[in-house]
């Protein structure tokens, strides 16, 4: 079987990264979750003070220092799923934070940012076999992927299941917030400039509002089949 390349695109919290990440350890590809991405450069901004009060961003001090970060991902030996380092910390959990959700997307909207960013993903996947899901990876990252989805649901089912995750993992959460940082972050990322959240023309839509999640890991399994 041919080693192919997997685009997985789509809106905020619509389970791109579960689905994506169990698609690649089901057919032992190598799965990259480049929101992290963003997220860990959202943390390092956070770190060096690169937000004012008002959450203006200073962009050239992030400029200056953004040759001093460093993104990796390690395999959890335990949970075998990948895992978020930034300069050799552990980030895993501080990137999922609110504070970060919040302030993503303004950083994921400047050029220099994406352009270092898309570089270190398509260096990630020169040898294929690599299943990255995003906003840009059919589109930009990956243009000749063999395989692209573009997975969608209404903000109010994207909302509730982040909501469910929220409560499992730390207790606490609230709807509302979480809904217009859904919206508000669907707005950023499908307005901004550079490379926009867009379905590529030749990518498969998946909406999954009402799909379980071993339903669309079979409609997955098929489009992968059919494909490799
Ligand atoms: O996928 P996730 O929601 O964790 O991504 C966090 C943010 O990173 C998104 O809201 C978006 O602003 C940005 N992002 C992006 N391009 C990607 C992946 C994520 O702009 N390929």
């Amino acid at each position: 079987m041919k080693k192919i390349t997997i685009a997985v695109d789509g809106f905020s919290s619509c389970g791109k990264s579960t689905m994506a990440k169990d698609l690649a350890r089901e057919i032992g590809y190598i799965y990259i979750d480049s929101g992290a991405m963003y997220r860990a450069t959202t943390l390092f901004a956070l770190q060096n003070n690169i937000f004012d009060s008002n959450n203006e961003i200073d962009t050239s001090l992030l400029k200056e220092l953004l040759p001093s970060m460093i993104i990796s991902f390690k395999l959890n030996p335990e949970t075998k799923t990948p895992e978020t380092y930034l300069n050799n910390q552990l980030v895993e959990k501080e990137i999922r934070s609110m504070e970060v959700s919040q302030r993503v997307s303004p950083i994921a909207a400047i050029d220099f940012v994406r352009e270092e960013m898309v570089k270190q993903q398509q260096a990630m996947g020169k040898n294929k076999g690599i299943v990255m899901d995003g906003r840009d990876i059919g589109t930009t990252v990956f243009p000749n992927a063999e395989l692209k989805i573009f997975v969608t649901a209404t903000p109010q089912v994207r909302a509730q299941r982040r909501y469910d995750e929220m409560i499992a993992k730390t207790g606490k959460a609230d709807f509302n917030e979480i809904l217009k940082n859904i919206e508000e972050r669907d707005y950023i990322d499908q307005n901004r400039k550079v490379s926009p959240l867009k379905q590529a023309d030749d990518a498969l839509v998946l909406d999954n509002s009402s799909l379980t999640i071993a339903e669309q890991k079979e409609w997955l399994l098929q489009q992968f089949a059919r494909v490799a």
